[in-house]
């Protein structure tokens, strides 16, 4: 009989190019968590293919799974559930995770869990901190997600506001294949600007109205796309700057993307009257972004938190944690859950 506390979940993730698999001990305790990406394979297309991620998950997934449970010394028996993200994501990708964990967990006699991709970033942030008071501000930050929560348990997320356009990541990857920089752009411009002034090029911060929570990067990427190619792209063959113009260019483009999200989410901190933030998702990683949040946080006396770097891009550490506490709360998928885009 297993308790909440030594219960072992298996997560699966397959939502986006990463297959990925690990076993969570308690929703905490990472027992093993393996992630094979596929960025080398989308690197020529300089963005995530469909079809290519659906063959790509096809391909990994069970050796995947293997390596997670061997890499954990577990066997199926040792399984308290199946987590698996079932939304959102790439309709293709998502089903080959999902259709994988309905197969082991009828055919090991386990529950399953459906899990929100959003919400196990949130969780891969929980997953950081000894004990939890909630609630929290959390801003998920990612390719595809750039969102602020009030975070209630972590099984509850109250949306405060949204991008109302690109999310931040994706501003960083369309402003990395402008610059010629190399799929995914985020690390890319993260490299390229190490040695470069931010202040270089004042990009101007969309912060729209002074108490607006919402966000808005698209601007910032047509802005670099003038920059680069002149105004009213009057000089389509200019040639990309190289060297220091191209550290100091990117270290700027970033300190703008940067800037702006630290702001917001201590404002939304000081608006809620909330002193503890919540940081995850892929960008999370970036380290001026930990530093101009930790920043401005220590300023406003905002206990501020981050997923663990590995843990902030995609992986499935977060999918068994939060799986685990799911299946703590009894809250179970039939076999028959579909997986949804959004
Ligand atoms: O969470 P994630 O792995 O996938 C989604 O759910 O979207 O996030 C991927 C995003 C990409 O846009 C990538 O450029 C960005 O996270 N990213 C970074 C860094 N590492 C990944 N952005 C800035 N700095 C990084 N070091
Ligand atoms: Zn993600």
């Amino acid at each position: 009989m297993t308790t909440g506390a030594d219960a072992r979940v298996l997560g699966i993730e397959s939502s986006c190019d990463e297959t990925a698999a690990a076993v969570v001990r308690g929703g905490r305790a990472v027992l093993s968590s393996v992630v094979r990406s596929q960025v080398a394979e989308h690197a020529p297309w300089r963005g995530v293919v469909p079809e290519i991620a659906g063959r790509g998950h096809l391909e990994a997934i069970v050796p995947v799974v293997e390596e997670a449970l061997s890499a954990a010394r577990t066997s199926p028996r040792d399984l308290a559930a199946v987590a698996v993200t079932t939304q959102p994501g790439l309709v293709g990708s998502l089903l080959v995770g999902a259709t994988t964990a309905k197969a082991l967990a009828w055919a090991w006699s386990k529950p399953l869990v459906a899990v929100h991709h959003i919400e196990a970033h949130v969780y891969a942030a929980l997953m950081s901190l000894p004990e939890w008071h909630f609630p929290y501000v959390t801003l998920v930050v990612s390719g595809g997600h750039t969102s602020l929560y009030r975070t209630e348990s972590p099984l509850r997320h109250a949306l405060l506001c949204s991008t109302r356009d690109d999310a931040a990541g994706e501003a960083l990857d369309k402003a990395a294949a402008l610059l010629g920089l190399p799929y995914p752009g985020g690390p890319s411009i993260e490299k390229a600007g190490t040695g470069g002034d931010p202040g270089a090029h004042p990009f101007k911060l969309p912060l729209l109205a002074p108490d607006s929570l919402d966000f808005s990067f698209s601007g910032l990427k047509t802005a670099l796309l003038y920059h680069l190619k002149g105004p009213g792209l009057s000089r389509p063959e200019a040639p990309l700057p190289a060297g220091q113009a191209l550290a100091d260019l990117c270290a700027s483009y970033e300190a703008a993307v940067v800037e702006t999200l630290a702001r917001k989410c201590l404002r939304a901190c000081l608006q809620l009257d909330i002193p503890r933030l919540l940081v995850g998702g892929g960008v999370a990683r970036n380290q001026r972004l930990r530093a101009a949040v930790a920043r401005r946080a220590q300023r406003d006396n905002v206990q501020a938190t981050f997923a663990a770097p590995e843990f902030c891009t995609d992986n499935a550490a977060m999918i068994a944690g939060l799986g685990h506490a799911r299946w703590a709360a009894g809250k179970l998928a039939d076999l028959a859950v579909d997986v949804a885009a959004r």
